[in-house]
């Protein structure tokens, strides 16, 4: 090569390195820029906020950085102070070393992940929570998902078999009409509100399919529909998913009315919609903010998740905030066939010759273990039962890949974490879910059977004494709360297996496109089914209880929560069979009706959060974020521990066994008698001692409140060889029972806890 040429060559690399440079320190991505309230402009008029942000952005980024012009996604006003834009690293890192900014965060996706409940809850409507709260007429549900569809929905009609008056006028919510969605056609007193946020969406994925969904409120996915019609829905007789499940479908609270805030797409929902919805839904006056979506991985740090900003900007306006993660649901009715090893389906098509025997092979002989499309060899499958190990793909996949290779029917194991729990879905060719366990026998006698055969006979649904229920499904996320051991998490569980609601028509009950069926209900599981009945519960008491606090009703769904099953054992977790403990099950299962009638509650407000996240050792800076209105963000003048919060459970880190450790909590009275006497019963967590003082609380009006203090010292006479040991607090007049959970953390523990 000649001298020439390669001075040549080396100036192109130069040339080609500079243009990736200069591309990447053009690139623009989104972010969330919190704003001091100090320098934040004084309106909440959605246009002008637009504009005094831009011009905020003009004179914060100096002249060097106009280039590229950054574009404004959003601007909020009440789920927090700020902005969310198109930016570049750059213009990010510059705003955010301002004074007047108090963080920049990343933009981010998140993923998504009745009925006959209501009775099973104990909720009927004709005596209880239900009548004493006419339904919940006056309280709005905001549900911030994948949208609504009330298309011949039942569910969402406004006069059922009750006449709906309009909304109650503090909600100034309204329906927005596009092309896919006719709002004068689709909305009434029972769907009062549907507004769409595709911003931060469309631009992290660089532009919307018209063709693959509709930008609008309508659901396309499903998922928005199932959660609003179980916390809302109104009575539909004789609902089902093809014959499972039938029974009236109806929502924990009928008369409520349902504004959908459509943040969530086909590929997921960005924090910068979330918080657009939870802005707009603030706007409007919704009670009650239901949110069934999980961040990926672990969860984080408070400051910088904005959900949590949003929610407890909403709490502070008087607005109930039930979300999903943590929560978890107990199996609620088994659709179990019995013999000889028992799994579970929603397959609905024509089922197989029951009283033929069917080859069976296991996957990992035939191409794929896990049944991927494209890898089973189809003159291996071909009229055959395939036995399939979970992961890789989605379950429903694993159905169509059998079917496609020719296979008769599929049965797929769970993961040996699932335990006892099989999952349920909806198939496109007869397959049923099997426990770990059992998928180990069938691949054992495969091995040593020449010719082994299976038959799969559908039974329905079994609404069974056996097993016993509530149990806690094994997909529920455990505490210990990473990032605040002091405070016990989950909350409450409540049902959330296989729970029987409203669909959409514009895609298949098992999310495949291949599977052209159209249901107008569905059966699902997960903790986002969970949270619409804490949602739907939260509205009940909403209404019969306006004067109560959000954290009042978390603390009356908490300490009134149950924690036998019907068989009167401890509540199952079904990943092991074995009892559950508080970091599993909360403070137990909801049970609205007591939930109704407490006798006392652990208040807390605003103020006592903002303590609470200085204890937890957070920057002035970070807690601004979260302050509003005056609140004050100095930590110097506050002096509460983390465990101080006013929190109705008790969760105590020993680092020691030495150590003892004291916390404050204050009870008011709401029973419906002025002059109450109530005493402490504990049963101590293993190895730990508690005292309570005092003992005994006298109130002498109602909404009085007392003091108390609680100390759990480690029993030096005791080893405790165990990383947990649980216990519990009861405060009993002799007609309520007020429990709070104890968990306490070993110092073996406390590492593992920490992580
Ligand atoms: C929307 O629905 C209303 C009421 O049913 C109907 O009068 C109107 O024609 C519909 N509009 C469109 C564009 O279909
Ligand atoms: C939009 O989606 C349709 C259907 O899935 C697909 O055929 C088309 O290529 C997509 N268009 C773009 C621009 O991605
Ligand atoms: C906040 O989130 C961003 C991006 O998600 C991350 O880079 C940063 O480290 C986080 N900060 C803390 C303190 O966790
Ligand atoms: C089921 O299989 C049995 C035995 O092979 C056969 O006699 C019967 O006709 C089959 N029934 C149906 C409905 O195909
Ligand atoms: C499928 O199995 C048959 C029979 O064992 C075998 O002859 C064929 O090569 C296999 N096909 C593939 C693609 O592995
Ligand atoms: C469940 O309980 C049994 C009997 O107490 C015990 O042997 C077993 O280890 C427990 N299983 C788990 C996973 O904790
Ligand atoms: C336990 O250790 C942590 C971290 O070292 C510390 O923040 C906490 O105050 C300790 N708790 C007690 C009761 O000593
Ligand atoms: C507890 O453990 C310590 C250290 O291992 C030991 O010295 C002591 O005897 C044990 N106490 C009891 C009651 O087992």
């Amino acid at each position: 090569m000649s001298r020439f040429a390669r001075v040549f060559c080396c100036l192109m690399l130069a040339a080609v390195a500079t243009a990736t440079a200069a591309a990447e320190t053009q690139a623009q991505s989104s972010y969330i820029v919190h704003v001091a309230p100090s320098h934040a402009p004084r309106s909440s008029r959605p246009r002008l906020l637009a504009r005094a942000y831009t011009s905020f952005l003009r004179d914060t980024l100096p002249e060097s950085m106009w280039l590229p012009a950054p574009k404004m996604l959003y601007s909020y006003a009440h789920a927090a102070t700020g902005f969310a834009a198109r930016l570049t690293k750059l213009q990010a890192a510059h705003l955010e070393s301002q004074r007047s900014v108090l963080a920049v965060v990343p933009d981010k996706m998140l993923q998504l992940h009745t009925t006959l409940t209501p009775s099973f809850l104990g909720l009927s409507g004709s005596y209880g929570l239900v009548p004493e709260s006419n339904g919940a007429e006056d309280v709005v549900i905001g549900v911030i998902d994948t949208g609504i569809y009330p298309i011949d929905r039942a569910s969402f009609a406004a006069a059922a078999d009750q006449y709906l008056p309009p909304p109650p006028p503090k909600f100034r919510g309204s329906c927005v009409s596009t092309p896919a969605f006719n709002a004068s056609a689709y909305c009434n007193n029972k769907l009062v509100g549907a507004k769409f946020f595709s911003e931060g969406y469309e631009a992290e994925s660089g532009g919307f399919n018209e063709t693959e969904e509709s930008k609008s409120p309508l659901d396309t996915h499903g998922h928005g529909t199932h959660t609003a019609s179980t916390a809302a829905g109104s009575a539909v007789p004789g609902a089902a998913f093809f014959n499972y499940g039938r029974g009236e479908a109806v929502g924990m609270a009928p008369g409520a009315r349902i504004a959908a805030y459509k943040a969530c797409w086909k590929n997921g929902c960005t924090d910068s919609d979330i918080l657009a919805a939870f802005d707009a839904a603030i706007a409007d006056g919704v009670d009650v903010i239901s949110f069934s979506i999980g961040a990926v991985g672990l969860a984080p740090e408070f400051f910088n998740d904005t959900t949590a900003i949003g929610a407890f900007r909403a709490v502070r306006k008087g607005i109930v905030v039930s979300a999903s993660a943590g929560n978890s649901g107990p199996d609620e009715f088994t659709v179990v066939n019995t013999a000889p090893i028992t799994g579970v389906s929603l397959y609905a098509g024509k089922p197989l010759n029951a009283s033929e025997k069917i080859p069976l092979v296991y996957g990992g002989d035939v191409g794929s273990n896990v049944c991927q499309e494209g890898k089973l060899n189809a003159s291996l499958v071909a009229g055959k039962i395939v036995l399939c190990d979970p992961g890789v793909n989605p379950r429903a996949m694993k159905g169509e890949a059998v079917k496609l290779a020719g296979g008769a029917g599929a049965i797929l194991s769970s993961t040996k974490e699932f335990g006892e729990m099989a999952m349920a879905s909806a198939h496109v060719l007869p397959a049923a879910a099997i426990t770990f366990a059992a998928a180990e026998k069938i691949k054992k006698y495969i091995s040593t059977e020449t010719k082994p055969v299976a038959k799969i006979v559908f039974r329905g649904t079994v609404v069974g004494e056996t097993p016993s229920s509530p149990r806690i499904a094994s997909f529920s996320s455990r505490g210990p709360n990473i990032r605040a051991p002091e405070i016990l998490k989950p909350d409450v569980t409540a049902p959330g297996v296989d729970i029987l609601a409203a669909w959409t028509g514009e895609s298949s009950p098992s999310g495949l496109d291949s599977d052209k069926r159209r249901v107008e209900f569905n059966i699902i599981s997960g903790t986002s089914m969970s949270c619409p009945h804490v949602s739907g519960i939260a509205a009940l008491l909403r209404e019969a209880r306006p004067d109560w606090s959000p954290a009042a009703i978390k603390s009356a769904l908490m300490t009134t929560a149950y924690n036998e099953d019907n068989e009167g054992d401890v509540i199952k977790d079904m990943s092991t069979g074995n009892a559950s403990t508080p970091f599993v099950r909360g403070a137990g299962h909801v049970d609205p009706n007591r939930a109704a009638d407490p006798g006392l509650v652990y208040d807390a407000g605003a103020d006592d959060y903002i303590s609470f996240l200085c204890a937890l050792g957070y920057t002035a800076e970070q807690i601004a974020v979260f302050a509003t209105d005056g609140l004050e963000a100095d930590c110097s003048t506050r002096a509460a521990s983390a465990g101080d919060l006013n929190y109705p459970a008790f969760a105590v880190v020993f680092n020691s066994t030495s150590d003892q450790i004291t916390q404050r909590r204050v009870v008011r009275n709401v029973g419906n008698r002025a002059r109450a006497t109530y005493k402490a019963r504990v049963a101590c967590p293993a190895g730990v001692r508690v005292t309570v003082k005092p003992r005994m609380l006298r109130f002498r009006a109602t909404q009085e409140t007392q003091e108390y203090e609680i100390t759990f010292a480690p029993r030096r006479a005791e080893n405790v060889t165990e990383k947990y040991s649980f216990g519990s607090l009861v405060w009993s007049d002799g007609e309520h029972k007020v429990r709070s959970p104890i968990a306490i953390t070993w110092p073996a523990a406390s590492q593992v806890a920490a992580m």
